[in-house]
């Protein structure tokens, strides 16, 4: 029987190879976007067996609807990639920028909304004995990236990690993949780009096939559990 896969935030980037990278090997596919309706569209239509979903994680009835289209559309649930995510780009220093609009939106989108999609979905996946993957990022590991919130956001996906890791063994395996720079739409124009590619040890930034690589090999190892997988060429070695 083929995976069926949810991969939040599908209409680009990371999560866009995410769902390309699992329709390659023959999985079914929940693609999900909240804005970008269009491009989910196109690219449900482009997979072999995909359904497209609209909706906003950082809402939990959203988060539920997309569990419940993935059981019914294909009966099963196996995979949930908690990619979408949401940043601004504030300087660390400016305290007053951060202020709790900023807060609540990131918080939101990038830790509440994996953690109602993983609650909605556990019913199904301990049936399928499936897995979780996070999409974090290395600015949740030192003090760094677009904006303080963001990194306190994803330092909080790493924990949740862990911490559904134990709440949902040994039926569900729930790991992480942090990300350095990823050429994506996200980071397009970024100043800091040619300062963060000098500290790359492996020279290149990630394109979104390599992170896609990292979250499906992950969602596929049977033995590991509770783990963050460091992608990022070597950008946070020292
Ligand atoms: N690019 C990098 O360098 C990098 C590095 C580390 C970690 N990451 C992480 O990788 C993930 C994907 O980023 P990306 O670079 O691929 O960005 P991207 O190309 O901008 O894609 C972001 C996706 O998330 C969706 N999204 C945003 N808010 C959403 C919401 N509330 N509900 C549902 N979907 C939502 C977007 O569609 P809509 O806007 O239409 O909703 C889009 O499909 C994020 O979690 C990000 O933090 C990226």
């Amino acid at each position: 029987m083929s995976e069926v896969v949810v991969v939040t935030g599908s209409s680009s980037g990371i999560g866009r190879a995410v769902a390309e990278r699992f329709a390659r090997d023959g999985a079914s596919i929940i693609v999900n976007s909240s804005r970008s309706v269009e491009e989910g569209e196109t690219l449900a239509r482009s997979l072999p067996d995909a359904a497209y979903v609209q909706g906003d994680l950082s809402r939990e009835e959203d988060a539920q609807r997309l569990v419940a289209t993935a059981v019914e559309r294909f009966g099963r649930l196996d995979v949930v990639v908690n990619n979408a995510g949401t940043t601004k780009r504030l300087p660390f220093a400016d305290l007053d920028g951060a202020d709790d609009e900023l807060w609540w939106r990131i918080l939101g989108v990038n830790l509440m909304g994996p953690w109602y999609l993983s609650r909605a979905a556990a019913p199904a996946l301990r049936e399928a004995k499936g897995a979780i993957v996070n999409v974090g990022s290395v600015a949740g590991i030192v003090a760094a990236g677009s904006s303080l919130p963001y990194s306190v956001s994803k330092a909080a996906l790493h924990h949740l990690t862990r911490a559904l890791a134990q709440a949902l063994a040994p039926d569900v395996r729930v790991n992480a993949v942090a990300p350095g720079l990823v050429d994506t739409p996200w980071t397009a124009g970024w100043e800091s780009n040619e300062e963060i590619l000098a500290r790359i040890r492996l020279g290149r930034v990630a394109t979104p096939g390599d992170i896609a690589d990292a979250v499906v090999s992950l969602a596929r190892t049977p033995y590991a559990t509770g783990q963050v997988l460091v992608v990022d060429g070597g950008l946070t070695l020292a």
